[in-house]
C-alpha cells in the first residue's frame, strides 16, 4: 500500500489539518500527563503529526513502508523513524505515550491481529502512560458502493484520484487510481487498500484482552473517535 504513491502522500492529503490534530493532542496531553516527554507515533506516514508534536515532544515513529519513513525522519531530524511492521516489533525504550492516528490500526485487518498488535503497543508505553488510538469506520458505518474523486495540485503534480468502496465479510476494500501528471508526463497508478471494520464493543474488547483500560471519545482529533488507554495496574 502507498508503495508507489508515497512521494504524492502529503499533496494528497494535504487538505488534513495536521496541525490543528497534533494542538488538540498536546492539549490534551496537557490536561491528563504534562509530564509526557517521550511520543512514539505507530504507522507515522510522512511524520507529519510528529513535525507538529516535536516543538513540545521528542517525536519516535515506525512504518512499514520505507519511502515513508525516509520522508519523516528528513521532516524530523531529531527523530527516530524505524521501518517497522507494528503488528510485530521491538524497540529498545518505552514511552510517555504511543500515537495510532489516521485510522492506521485497521490494517491489522483482524480481531485477533488487532488483539496481538495492541500487545505490542503495550511493551511500548510506560507504566504511567498513554495509548491514544484513531480508529476506522465500524461494520455499521461502512458505506459499500461509494466512489469519490480528489483533485489536487501543487506547483509540480497534477494529481486526480477516483476511489471505489466495497467490502468483504468485515473487510472494509478501498481501490484507488490516480493519474497524475507533470511536466514529464502522466503516470498511472492502483492501489488496494484492505482493512478491518471493528465495531466500538470489538474495540474496547481488544484493548481489554490486551491488558489496557480504554475509554472511547465518539468524536477525538478529526471526527473518527479516539480510543485513549492506559496499562490495567
Ligand atoms: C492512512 S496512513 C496514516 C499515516 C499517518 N499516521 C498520517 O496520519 O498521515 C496509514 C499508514 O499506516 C501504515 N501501515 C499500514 N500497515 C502497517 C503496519 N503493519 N505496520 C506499520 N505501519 C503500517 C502505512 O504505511 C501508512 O503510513
Amino acid at each position: 500500500m502507498f508503495d508507489e504513491t508515497a512521494a504524492y502522500y502529503d499533496l494528497i492529503y494535504s487538505n488534513k489539518d495536521y496541525q490543528q490534530e497534533a494542538k488538540d493532542i498536546q492539549a490534551y496531553l496537557t490536561r491528563v500527563y504534562p509530564q509526557a516527554i517521550h511520543i512514539l507515533d505507530i504507522a507515522c506516514g510522512t511524520g507529519k503529526h510528529a513535525q507538529y508534536l516535536s516543538h513540545h515532544y521528542k517525536v519516535d515513529g515506525i512504518d512499514i513502508n520505507p519511502s515513508f519513513i525516509e520522508l519523516a525522519s528528513m521532516r524530523n531530524p531529531d527523530g527516530q523513524f524505524y521501518c517497522k511492521n507494528m503488528m510485530k516489533f521491538q524497540l529498545p525504550e518505552q514511552y510517555d505515550v504511543v500515537l495510532c492516528l489516521f485510522s492506521s490500526i485497521a490494517y491489522v485487518k483482524t480481531f485477533d491481529a488487532l488483539v496481538d498488535t495492541l500487545g505490542q503497543l503495550l511493551k511500548h508505553v510506560k507504566a504511567s502512560g498513554y495509548l491514544i488510538v484513531e480508529p476506522w469506520f465500524a461494520p455499521d458505518t461502512w458505506e459499500s458502493e461509494r466512489y469519490d474523486m480528489l483533485i489536487v495540485e501543487d506547483e509540480t503534480y497534477k494529481i486526480c484520484r477516483m476511489s471505489h468502496s466495497s467490502r468483504e465479510g468485515l473487510i472494509s476494500i478501498l481501490n484507488f487510481q490516480y493519474l497524475i501528471s507533470s511536466s514529464q508526463g502522466i503516470k498511472h497508478h492502483k492501489e488496494r487498500h484492505e482493512l478491518g471494520l471493528f465495531s466500538t464493543n470489538n474495540m474496547l474488547q481488544a484493548f481489554q484482552m490486551a491488558r489496557f483500560n480504554c475509554e472511547y471519545d465518539a468524536v477525538g482529533i478529526s471526527g473518527r473517535g479516539m480510543y485513549i488507554a492506559r496499562i490495567k495496574g
